[in-house]
């Protein structure tokens, strides 16, 4: 252990640079426009597990953006674990709200991280997370330490639904039998107060499309006689929530798991300040449902957004008219036992319900995935825990992971595998958001950590 220590102060730099080079590759997995992007970035991805020493390396194709998969297998009596991680990205845009180019990693210190951070799309998620394991895991095979089996498994449609993972995994049984799912792809609460997440919240997203006439009317003419679909929309979308922000969608909460007085009091001894939370988003105060507090309504509630809506002339200057089409992206984030389907039929239902005479209402569900909550009394808990008391010098607080890692609960319904969350990010790194930035500290931390990891499960 000492040496792949010693491997990883002794590569620090190096480690660094071939981040930047992966970071360079726009890999944005939802926009077609950079696919020969994402290709080239699966390859490095493969390269370095190559030159790290992994063996097997496969980049394999799918109906979508190829999946990067590599192993060691050391002896086959030793426990194995499965590195998760996605090399695909966020869009950049709105690109002209970055400061510094989204593809051209730059170092800048900020107030939270004073030792400097990297500013790019994919630092923290996941480029800069899901590396630390390559580099990791380079360390421990270069220094003859690895005490146990590691496969990989790098996806690259994490940010689009990784709609071919899941037909990936149920073909290759086999090659990803495993012990334990390892992933860092989540946030501690801060880097003097280390977390793991024991849960992701699920996800159901869909479109709808609302229709009025059948063409875009004279404002004037037609207005105040025929129902405008945006005006509908946003009516429609406005009810979706009550006066203490709850959602009025029929049966919503009929799964919704409630935690008990303990549970609730438990999750809420993070630390957590409310005015740091306003200070850093520039708002003035919280919102949300009402009886919960800002941790519960993020981690452990689910939640019904509007991500997008348009439709009608937003161009410059003004056009009187009266739209004949109003759309909208909408997501709900699920919590145990609701799931994707049920969720999905619910709204359905209730929307087409709501729709008044007038107006033709069409919904289209994308992707989604279903809530986990991961083991804390696991061997794998422990291991992971242990790691992250002996390199931060505390011991992390579980917690709960407000976002969704969709292909989690599939790894347990399919694969009957477990996973363990560990991630080293910040909920302030400005994941999909302009400036996106991932700590050197982080990056460093999660590479010393990994190794413990992997010794601990190991015994
Ligand atoms: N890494 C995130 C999920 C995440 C972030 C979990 C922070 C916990 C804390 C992941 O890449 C992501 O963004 N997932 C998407 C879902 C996907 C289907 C687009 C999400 O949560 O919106
Ligand atoms: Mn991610
Ligand atoms: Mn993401």
């Amino acid at each position: 252990m000492e040496a792949a220590q010693k491997y990883i102060l002794d590569n620090k730099d190096r480690f660094l640079n071939e981040l930047f080079e992966l970071i360079r590759i726009p890999s944005v997995s939802a926009d077609s426009a950079y696919n020969a992007d994402v290709a080239r970035c699966a390859d490095l991805v493969a390269k370095n597990l190559i030159e790290a020493g992994a063996d097997n390396v496969e980049v394999c194709k799918t109906e979508g953006h190829p999946i990067v998969y590599g192993e060691k297998i050391i002896n086959p009596s030793l426990p194995t674990v499965l590195v998760y991680g996605h090399y695909d990205v966020q869009p950049a845009d709105p690109i002209d709200l970055w400061d510094t180019p989204p593809f051209e990693p730059t170092i800048k210190i900020t107030e939270v991280h004073p030792q400097g951070a990297i500013f790019a799309r994919g630092s923290c998620d996941d480029k800069g997370q899901m590396f630390m394991h390559v580099k990791a895991f380079e360390a421990m095979n270069k220094t003859h330490s690895l005490p146990c089996n590691v496969k990989f498994m790098i996806e690259g449609e994490e940010e689009c639904g990784s709609s071919n993972l899941g037909p990936f995994c149920r073909a290759n049984k086999e090659r990803l039998k495993a012990d334990i799912v390892l992933i860092s792809d989540t946030s501690v609460i801060a880097n003097d107060c280390p977390s793991i997440d024991c849960g992701l919240r699920g996800l159901s997203y869909l479109e709808v499309e609302v229709t009025g006439p059948n063409r875009d009317l004279h404002s004037g003419v037609y207005g105040g006689a025929v129902a405008n679909p945006i005006n509908v929309l946003a009516k429609m979308i406005a009810s979706l929530h009550d006066e203490n922000n709850h959602i009025t969608i029929d049966g919503f909460y009929d799964n919704v798991l409630e935690l008990t007085e303990e549970e609730r009091t438990a999750l809420n001894l993070a630390p957590f300040s409310e005015s740091d939370y306003c200070k850093d988003l520039n708002i003035e105060a919280v919102y949300g449902e009402a009886g919960y507090t800002t941790i519960e309504r993020t981690g452990v509630r689910p939640t019904l957004d509007c991500n997008g809506i348009w439709g009608g002339y937003i161009g410059e200057g003004s056009k009187t008219v009266l739209p004949s089409k109003a759309f909208a992206k909408i997501s709900m984030r699920l919590v145990p036992h609701q799931t994707q389907e049920e969720i999905t039929e619910k709204f359905t239902h209730h929307f087409m319900k709501i729709a008044p005479q007038g107006v033709r209402v069409e919904v289209r569900p994308h992707h989604g995935g279903n809530p986990v909550v991961t083991p804390t009394d696991s061997k794998a808990y422990k291991a992971a825990s242990d790691a992250m008391e002996k390199t931060y010098g505390k011991k992390p607080i579980p917690t709960r992971g407000g976002g969704s890692i969709p292909i989690v609960a599939m790894f347990e319904s399919d694969l009957g595998l477990k996973s363990v969350l560990m991630g080293f990010g910040l909920d302030s790194d400005a994941l999909h958001s302009p400036n996106e930035h991932y700590g050197l500290f982080n990056y460093y931390k999660g590479i010393e950590t990994i190794p413990y990891f992997f010794e601990n499960f190991a015994q």
